[in-house]
């Protein structure tokens, strides 16, 4: 089997056995088939809403013998399961809008599941807003490195908890934790705004004030 990257060896840190799992997005399966040789007692639905990827993980189940651990289900989002299926969600790889729009549009679905691992990288700020709106709050997050690009994987749990702006934009763990990878992408967070304030032209105000807005965050984040 193909290796598992760093980055879903970090997504794959946060599930534990004994866990009803849905893969959302599965894609070549290798996230799935990594937690059924992991784990004896964790059921698995690995889904994908486009037929080749899944027919790829298909293939690579098949290759492990691994058919009878892991079921696959084509559909989108949350679509494939029932409430009792399921207590945990995975979605990796995939932009926050895809990501929040896929939990806002199934809530029916969210009623038994404890936990939501998340890896994205796009507006983190609107992501953590969205899923804590839900009724979820942020219990572990890691930063993870590979191919020189710098991941964030964010494990949510049921329960609520309020957050500011600092802390749904940077993270409130990654913050606590304050770590190179962290300072690092800080670092290289406030080169690009940097550079899109310079090269913005006229106009653009409610863009530019945020972007500001963050810059000063990120500057002041101890
Ligand atoms: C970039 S791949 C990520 C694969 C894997 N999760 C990973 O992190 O390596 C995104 C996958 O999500 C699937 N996808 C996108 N939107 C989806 C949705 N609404 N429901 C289910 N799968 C979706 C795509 O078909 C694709 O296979």
């Amino acid at each position: 089997m193909n290796k598992l990257s760093k980055r879903l060896e970090v997504v794959a840190s946060y599930i534990n056995d004994n866990s009803k799992i849905i893969d959302i997005g599965c894609d070549h399966g290798l996230l799935s088939i990594y937690l059924a040789k992991k784990y004896n007692n964790i059921k698995i639905i690995a889904s994908d809403v486009n037929k080749n990827a899944l027919g790829t993980a298909i293939k690579n189940i098949r290759k492990e013998h691994l058919e009878d651990r892991i079921e696959t289900r084509l559909g989108r989002g949350l679509d494939v399961v029932t409430p009792e299926e399921i207590d945990t969600i995975v979605i990796a790889g995939m932009g926050a809008n895809t990501i929040v729009g896929i939990l806002k549009y199934s809530t029916d679905k969210l009623i038994n599941v404890k936990n939501i691992i998340i890896q994205s990288n796009t507006d983190l700020y609107f992501l953590r807003k969205d899923v804590t709106k839900l009724g979820y709050y942020i219990e572990d997050e890691s930063l993870v490195e590979d191919a020189n690009i710098i991941y964030t994987v964010i494990k949510f749990s049921k329960g609520k908890k309020r957050y500011n702006y600092k802390e749904l934009y940077l993270g409130p763990i990654l913050i606590k934790k304050n770590d190179s990878l962290f300072k690092k992408k800080c670092d290289k967070e406030i080169k690009t705004i940097t550079m899109i304030l310079s090269r913005i032209e006229k106009g653009h105000l409610l863009y530019k004030l945020k972007l500001k807005k963050n810059l000063r965050v990120l500057k002041n984040r101890s």
